[in-house]
């Protein structure tokens, strides 16, 4: 099935099995391979793409779904000169980062939030990422780094 959506700002046209998760076309077609495969199964979150605004598993979406859509992945947040996006800047400054593994998908469920809700309470950060599994790092200081990147939003 043919298809076209934007993509980190990039019209993206391609040809997909009706069948394809859209996980698959980011990760294996477009080789956009921050966006992780954790459990598969929509519990985890490491596959968080943004959709027309929405934080979405990507691991449960057919790929024929993004027709037409307006799609970021992580990939889509950084400047093409490398400078990272204030949410990026703001888990390293945190140290909310350990296997890294969540992170994609962590950033995009809270870059969805702060597009919504620019200076968001601790509440709102825990609901937008609770979706969102990590192992490691312990969600204090993920809920610390997304405050930081939302008390740098002036527009608040
Ligand atoms: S891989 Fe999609 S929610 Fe876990
Ligand atoms: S940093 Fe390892 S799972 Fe979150």
């Amino acid at each position: 099935m043919h298809l076209e959506f934007i993509c980190n700002g990039k019209k993206v046209s391609v040809d997909v099995p009706a069948d394809m998760r859209a996980l698959d076309l980011i990760r294996d077609v477009m080789g956009l391979t921050g966006t992780k495969e954790g459990c598969a199964r929509g519990e985890c979150g490491a596959c968080t793409i943004i959709v027309n605004g929405k934080a979405v598993n990507s691991c449960l979406m057919y790929a024929v779904k993004l027709k037409g859509k307006e799609v970021f992945t992580i990939e889509g947040l950084s400047e093409e000169s490398g400078k990272l996006h204030p949410l990026q800047e703001a888990f390293l400054e945190e140290g909310a980062v350990q296997c890294g593994f969540c992170t994609p998908g962590m950033i995009m469920s809270a870059k969805a939030l702060l597009d919504r809700n620019p200076r968001p309470n601790e509440e709102e950060i825990e609901e937008a990422i609770s979706g969102n599994i990590c192992r490691c790092t312990g969600y204090a200081k993920i809920v610390k780094a997304v405050t930081r990147a939302g008390l740098g939003n002036n527009h608040g």
